[in-house]
């Protein structure tokens, strides 16, 4: 079976500095926001390059907790693509302010500026970019909106550790940035982890409170926070593999490449990469017709492809609010019918994914 993701393959490679670094925690007596969760969010900021990191319990709370510490809440609207991962829009409505959705752009698959434009109201307060598979979105014109609009803008770097825009890391360019360390991301834990960056100390000790009923440091609450921390095991394995991210990455880049060369001449659309940007592959996608009868072609091959996402979010009944949206979400729901992920993984073997390859050429050769 050749999977999408594999964490387990990552946790074998690594396996004797992690067992190695979990012991160590064992041994000690702290087992959340320790010694490892302070030495992990210093060496992540440096990583990133933003002045502040404070690590929480997921990249959903990550979201939630930024938006709360600038203020957004409710009767504010939010605007963020539709064809993310659901846990963009889930943190806008848990910081019970209002997600508006805007389209994506049709070759990069990331938040189109002029959607963004048309979607601001009176009551807009912020955006989400999402950095959507690992590849950054179009961060100057975004920027720019913000600017222009007095608008908060988050960047949502679940799926682009590593990833650079003008030589810049995602997560470093708005007023800030969130990540996620799910075990299948490109910086994953054995668990669930996430984390904020920004270099605004305001921004950071108030996201500090949050994380922790809102306490000061007489662990006295001076807002209604959440308890959303890391642990000590998982920040003692994000260290391990914080050390590897530019190598796993430059892994994926080249299996990326090879897709790229070897698929050329077939029916199918990659993702279009942006110039001045480096995508760190979290997720390597195609456009195909046919797409769910590839699927399971793939699967009778031994092969899991993935599906991001199949349905978008302003289509779930959760998140339905405006039914009018189908007709300016043109490219979110073309999309939606064709995408379909690779396995991508540093871990996956030359003939695994060769296998892959052949597999879609005999489904998709003329
Ligand atoms: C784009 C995006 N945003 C946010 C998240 C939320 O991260 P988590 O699963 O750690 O809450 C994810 C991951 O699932 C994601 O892919």
């Amino acid at each position: 079976m050749i999977l999408c993701s594999n964490p387990k393959a990552q946790y074998l490679t690594h396996k004797d500095e992690i067992d190695f670094a979990v012991r160590r925690v064992l041994s000690g007596d702290q087992f959340v926001l320790g010694k490892n969760v302070r030495e992990f969010e210093k060496e992540f900021s440096e990583y990133i390059g933003s002045r502040h990191s404070v690590s929480v319990g997921n990249g959903t709370d990550a979201l939630c907790l930024v938006m709360r510490a600038m203020g957004l809440g409710p009767g504010d609207e939010v605007i963020a693509p539709s064809h993310t991962a659901t846990a963009t829009i889930a943190a806008i409505t848990m910081a019970g302010a209002i997600p508006v959705f805007a389209d994506v752009e049709p070759v990069h698959y990331t938040l189109d500026p002029l959607s963004v434009s048309q979607a601001i109201t009176p009551k807009t307060k912020g955006i989400i970019v999402v950095h959507l598979y690992g590849q950054p979105a179009d961060m100057d014109r975004i920027v720019e909106i913000a600017r222009q609009n007095n608008l908060k803008l988050i960047e949502d770097c679940a799926q682009a550790s590593g990833a650079t825009y003008n030589n810049r890391r995602v997560g470093s360019i708005g007023d800030a940035g969130c990540f996620s360390f799910y075990p299948t991301k490109n910086l994953g834990a054995l668990g669930d982890g996430g984390a904020i960056v920004t270099s605004d100390s305001f921004l950071a000790d108030q996201v500090r409170r949050l994380r922790q009923y809102g306490w000061d440091e007489n662990r006295v609450s001076q807002c209604a926070g959440y308890n959303s921390r890391l642990d000590e095991l998982q920040a003692a394995v994000l260290r391990v593999k914080l050390k590897y991210l530019e190598a796993d990455n430059a892994k994926r880049v080249s299996l990326a490449q090879k897709y790229k060369d070897e698929l050329n001449q077939l029916s199918l659309e990659p993702v279009s990469l942006r110039a001045g940007c480096s995508h760190v592959y979290h997720l390597y996608v195609i456009g195909v017709e046919r797409r769910d009868a590839l699927v399971a072609y793939l699967k009778s091959r031994g092969i899991i492809a993935g599906i991001h996402y199949p349905v978008p979010v302003h289509l779930m009944p959760a998140y339905t609010l405006e039914t009018s949206l189908e007709s300016t979400l043109t490219n979110t729901n073309r999309i939606a019918k064709r995408v379909l992920s690779l396995p991508m993984y540093p871990e996956l073997v030359e003939s695994d994914q060769n296998q892959v390859v052949d597999a879609l050429k005999e489904f998709l050769r003329p």
